[in-house]
């Protein structure tokens, strides 16, 4: 369903209105001068081809916001949110996330992205979105209320140099047979079912991984491996004809009771061993993996975590705590009843001193959330400012590991120490979103 809405002034120059199919070359053009190239090219076009000419299964036309100059029909400034679906322990949740950020440099620092950006966060707040999230240059959204609170591009690399020679030779094909997809949906959904928080994907993801245009910059290789014509899981990797030396790799997973420490070398020689490439590939960059992916923990021996690979983080912001603990409280009863928390009765009361404050009532396995009103700045289990409780609720960080990090930014109760461990356990997540 295109969601509709009209053009908003902002001033008596400038309007903020919906993009449509007739923008694609404008809206290039606004990211290629931010990004400062001379004119759009064929990758900006070809990103907003398939954002807003061609289906897509994250994202509809009305989500994409430009600003324009009222008397000249001139683009400024331009942004859109996709919707996505997570699980956070295993309950789906809804996220957006805005991306594709630019605003020409003649009109910076007016307020056009915050524009944007709190027009879209009262979208988020419309449709139920519980959090919303950028993939985005350091610092800058902070001004906006989102801190990093997800691990992101953590992975290690492999050079083509130290690859042993695989004792199991695995064969990469594209995968695209609804067979193939099957496989591919699978062995994901087996890779996803260890992470705390992960990306949901769909059929209809797995098919437009193999309808970009060409030139997108997201477009991607899906590729099942096969040992002896079998099937044993699949990559998503840059295609054979878009990188230099280094190949990035953003998905690896193996079906279920398929050995990692078997398969690794021979999946890891597929991805190596083109034949579209006259140039032999140096090495495979597998940073959307994060750490500690089955691979890494398989073959540590192989897989190394550079020092100066690029690291990062999510930008995440949950406006609503209350309204987000609600819906993931199945999980945390799940995580209360495996623990040794189960059949106690208490509460954790969590102040955020620049946010809602919030109460968790458990009982046995159930669990209750509501807001909650401190009466002074000392009242509470768990105390937090800055954005830290997102950080904490998505297994990102330990109280003990911000303690050291925030110092007077949060403190807690003996009672917070022992319920926060078992409600919110840190350990590995994993975002793999369909662009
Ligand atoms: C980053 C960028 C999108 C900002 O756009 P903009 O329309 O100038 O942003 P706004 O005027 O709405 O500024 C938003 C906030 O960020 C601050 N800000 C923006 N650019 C900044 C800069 N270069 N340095 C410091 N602060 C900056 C503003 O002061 C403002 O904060 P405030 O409202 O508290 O004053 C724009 O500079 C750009 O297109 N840069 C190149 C492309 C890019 O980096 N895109 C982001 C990819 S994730």
């Amino acid at each position: 369903m295109v969601r509709r809405w009209g053009p908003i002034d902002l001033d008596d120059d400038l309007r903020i209105r919906p993009a449509t199919g007739d923008d694609v070359v404008d809206v290039a053009g606004v990211h290629a001068a931010a990004w400062g190239r001379d004119g759009p090219s064929p990758a900006d076009l070809a990103r907003a081809i398939d954002l807003l000419q061609r289906p897509h299964p994250t994202f509809e036309p009305g989500d994409m916001t430009v600003v324009e100059e009222r008397a000249t029909g001139r683009l400024l400034s331009v942004q859109h949110l996709s919707i996505h679906r997570w699980t956070y322990g295993g309950v789906g949740i809804d996220v957006g996330e805005i991306e594709h950020v630019s605003t020409v440099p003649d009109a910076r620092r007016g307020g056009l992205v915050r524009a944007q950006t709190e027009l879209m966060h009262r979208w988020a707040s419309e449709r139920g979105l519980v959090a919303t999230v950028i993939n985005g240059i350091p610092w800058l959204y902070t001004k906006f209320g989102y801190e990093l609170s997800l691990e992101k591009w953590w992975g290690p690399s492999v050079s083509a140099d130290e690859l042993p020679v695989a004792p199991i030779p695995v064969n990469l094909r594209p995968a695209n047979s609804p067979e193939d997809l099957d496989v591919v949906a699978r062995a994901y959904a087996h890779g996803a079912a260890e992470l705390l928080v992960a990306y949901e994907r769909n059929a209809p993801h797995w098919r437009y991984e193999n309808v970009r245009s060409d030139d997108n910059p997201w477009r991607r290789d899906l590729l099942v491996a096969e040992v002896d014509h079998e099937p044993i899981g699949f990559a998503l990797a840059v295609p054979e004809d878009r990188f230099d030396e280094i190949r990035q790799v953003d998905a690896l997973e193996l079906l279920p009771g398929v050995e990692w420490r078997a398969h690794l070398p021979g999946l890891l020689d597929g991805l190596l061993r083109t034949t579209e490439r006259a140039e032999p590939i140096e090495g495979l960059n597998l940073g959307w993996l994060g750490r500690g992916h089955p691979a890494e923990r398989a073959h540590p021996d192989l897989l190394t975590l550079a020092p100066h690979t690029r690291r990062g983080a999510w930008y995440v912001r949950v406006p609503d705590p209350v309204g987000f603990l609600q819906a993931v409280a199945p999980a945390l009863e799940r995580r209360l009843a495996d623990s040794n928390l189960s059949g106690a009765k208490g509460t954790l009361r969590i102040q955020q001193w620049d946010g809602t404050s919030v109460a968790i009532d458990y009982d046995r396995s159930e669990i209750h959330v509501r807001p909650w009103q401190p009466r002074d700045m000392f009242d509470g289990d768990l105390r937090v400012a800055g954005g830290l409780l997102a950080q904490i609720v998505l297994g990102y960080r330990s109280v003990e590991q911000l303690y050291e990090s925030h110092v007077y930014r949060i403190t807690a109760t003996q009672a917070a120490s022992e319920a926060v461990p078992v409600l919110f356990p840190t350990g590995r997540s994993h975002i793999l979103p369909v662009y």
